[in-house]
C-alpha cells in the first residue's frame, strides 16, 4: 500500500442502525498512521461526538452533511478539548443553530482559554450525571486512560455503545477503517505504541488497581467500543487483554526505581 503523506476522510460507516463512524486518518511519519474518529448518533434528537480535524474541515462537514441536514443537529458530545477532538467546532456551532455542546466545567474553562466555542451553547455535565438525548441515556464512563483530565466518555444503554475518547487508540502500519483488517500483533504494538506516548503514566500504574478497572468496564459488556483513534471495535475484551498484559506495575519498589533513575540523572547532570 502507498505511503499516507495526508490526512484522509473515510466513507461514513454505519455501526450499529443508529451510530454512525465518521473516519479519518492521519499520518505520523515514521510512525504509521493514526485513525482520528468522531461519531454520530442519528436519533430524534441527533448528536455529534466530537468534530474531526481541522485539516480536513471541508471533507469532514461534507460527510456529516450526507447524513444529517446540520440545522437538525442537537447535541455535539466532546471529549475532551485536544485539538483533533474540537478541530471543526466552531465551524460547525455556525452551520448548526441548534446545536449545544455537551462538556464539563474544566472542558468549558479550557475552550474559554483557546477562544473556541460558545459559553451560551455549553451544556455543563455534572460528574456522574446521565445525559438523556430523546430518551436515549448516555452514562458517564471514565476511559482507563486519557491525556486530558476533563475527558468524558459514555455508555449508550440503548445500543450498548461505549464511547472510550483517546483510550484504545492505535498507531497502525497503514489506513485500516475496520478492526478486522488489523492483524492481531500491529493491534497489540500499535495499541501499546500509541498508548505509551498518549499515556505515559500508564505504565507506572499498579497491576491489581489496572485490572480492577478494566474489570469494571469488562462487566458493562459493551457491543461496539468506540475510540476517537481505532475502527469500530464489537467488544471489548480483546482490547482489555492487551492492556492488562501490557502495563501495570506489580511492585511500588518497580515504580520507584523508575522514579530514582530520573531524580538520578538530573542530579548528575547539575
Ligand atoms: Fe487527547
Ligand atoms: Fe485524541
Amino acid at each position: 500500500m502507498e505511503t499516507l503523506t495526508q490526512p484522509t476522510q473515510s466513507p461514513v460507516q454505519s455501526v450499529t442502525g443508529n451510530w454512525m463512524a465518521l473516519q479519518s486518518t492521519f499520518p505520523v511519519p515514521g510512525l504509521g498512521v493514526l485513525p482520528v474518529n468522531a461519531f454520530l448518533l442519528k436519533d430524534s434528537e441527533p448528536l455529534l461526538v466530537d468534530t474531526g480535524l481541522s485539516a480536513l474541515s471541508d471533507d469532514f462537514i461534507d460527510a456529516l452533511a450526507s447524513e444529517i441536514a446540520l440545522t437538525d443537529l442537537r447535541w455535539i458530545w466532546l471529549s475532551h478539548t485536544d485539538p483533533d477532538h474540537i478541530g471543526n467546532l466552531d465551524r460547525i456551532l455556525d452551520l448548526a443553530p441548534n446545536a449545544q455542546v455537551v462538556t464539563n466545567f474544566l472542558g468549558a474553562g479550557k475552550m474559554g482559554l483557546l477562544g473556541t466555542g460558545s459559553p451560551d451553547r455549553f451544556r455543563l455535565l455534572e460528574p456522574g450525571e446521565v445525559f438523556e438525548a430523546g430518551g436515549r441515556r448516555l452514562h458517564q464512563v471514565r476511559p482507563p486512560y486519557y491525556d486530558a483530565p476533563e475527558t468524558m466518555g459514555f455508555f449508550d444503554e440503548t445500543d450498548r455503545v461505549l464511547f472510550a475518547a483517546d483510550a484504545f487508540g492505535a498507531l497502525l502500519p497503514e489506513p485500516a477503517t475496520s478492526i478486522e483488517q488489523i492483524a492481531a500483533t500491529d493491534l497489540r504494538e500499535g495499541l501499546v505504541g500509541w498508548s505509551t506516548i498518549d499515556a505515559p503514566w500508564l505504565a507506572q500504574m499498579d497491576q491489581a488497581t489496572l485490572a480492577g478497572i478494566l474489570k469494571e468496564l469488562e462487566r458493562l459488556d459493551p457491543r461496539h467500543v468506540l475510540s476517537g483513534h481505532l475502527p469500530v471495535a464489537h467488544g471489548i475484551q480483546s482490547l482489555t487483554d492487551i492492556l492488562r498484559t501490557a502495563y501495570g506495575r506489580g511492585s511500588s519498589s518497580a515504580v520507584n526505581a523508575d522514579h530514582a533513575a530520573e531524580v538520578e540523572a538530573v542530579l548528575n547532570a547539575r
